[in-house]
């Protein structure tokens, strides 16, 4: 019998609560096509690393505040990434953002979650303003991480309702929850190989629609 494939390996970058961290590691569990192998925070009192921990996954902290410089700091991130043979990153939560030589070496290996539909709302306070733009619909996006903040090719979206009656806390819970089905499928399409990006696009193979997925855009195969 042919040896099943071998599992990429995931570190997952965190800055706080860990809610999507925590969707990783549900997700990561049977079947799945990657291993989470290290949790690394910028920050030490990131609740999310709980969740690694309670998982039995390795944690890092490279504390943001303790190096001189942002090329100190990736440094430190890149040799802990190298220490664990890690082959893919998801940024999750992550409030740190990462130079240009960083995001080059790491290129369509790099993902990131933004709670918007991109190329709309990109930077902080995306819910406040939704709300004040008065859309009827946003939404979240895992993409591919590029120099510029915010931008690169789209790997998953999900569109969730505005409601009238909407305040930034209901309207970032919806959203939370879509990010929690979106980063776990982006993350096993580009594991798997499925998704590949050619021309500054996320093309993926075949995918079919089960019918509770209409809004997730591609659906699970
Ligand atoms: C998530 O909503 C994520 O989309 C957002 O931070 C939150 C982290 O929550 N990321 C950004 O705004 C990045 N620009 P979590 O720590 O519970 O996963």
């Amino acid at each position: 019998m042919a040896e099943p494939a071998a599992k990429r390996r995931v570190a997952v970058l965190i800055s706080g609560r860990g809610s999507n961290l925590a969707a990783l590691i549900a997700a990561s569990a049977g079947g799945a096509s990657s291993q989470l192998v290290l949790v690394i925070s910028d920050r030490p009192d990131a609740a999310g690393l709980a969740h690694a921990q309670a998982a039995g996954i390795a944690t890092a902290v490279i504390d943001g505040q303790a190096y001189p410089s942002r090329s100190t700091f990736e440094e430190a991130l890149q040799t802990a990434l190298e220490g664990a043979a890690v082959e893919l990153i998801c940024l999750a939560g992550f409030m740190r953002i990462l130079s240009a030589a960083f995001v080059a070496r790491w290129q369509d290996r790099l993902l990131n979650i933004h709670p918007s539909l991109l190329p709309a709302l990109r930077g902080l306070d995306t819910h406040e303003r939704a709300l004040a733009a008065g859309v009827r619909f946003t939404g979240c996006t895992v993409h591919m991480v590029r120099a510029a903040v915010d931008h690169g090719p789209i790997i998953v979206q999900a569109v969730v309702p505005v409601r009238a009656d909407d305040d930034q806390g209901s309207l970032a819970a919806r959203v939370l929850a879509a990010e929690h089905r979106c980063y776990p499928l982006a993350l096993e399409l580009v594991a798997s190989g499925r998704a590949v990006v050619r021309g500054e696009r996320v093309m993926i193979d075949a995918p079919g629609p089960p019918a509770d997925w209409l809004m997730i855009n591609p659906p699970p195969g």
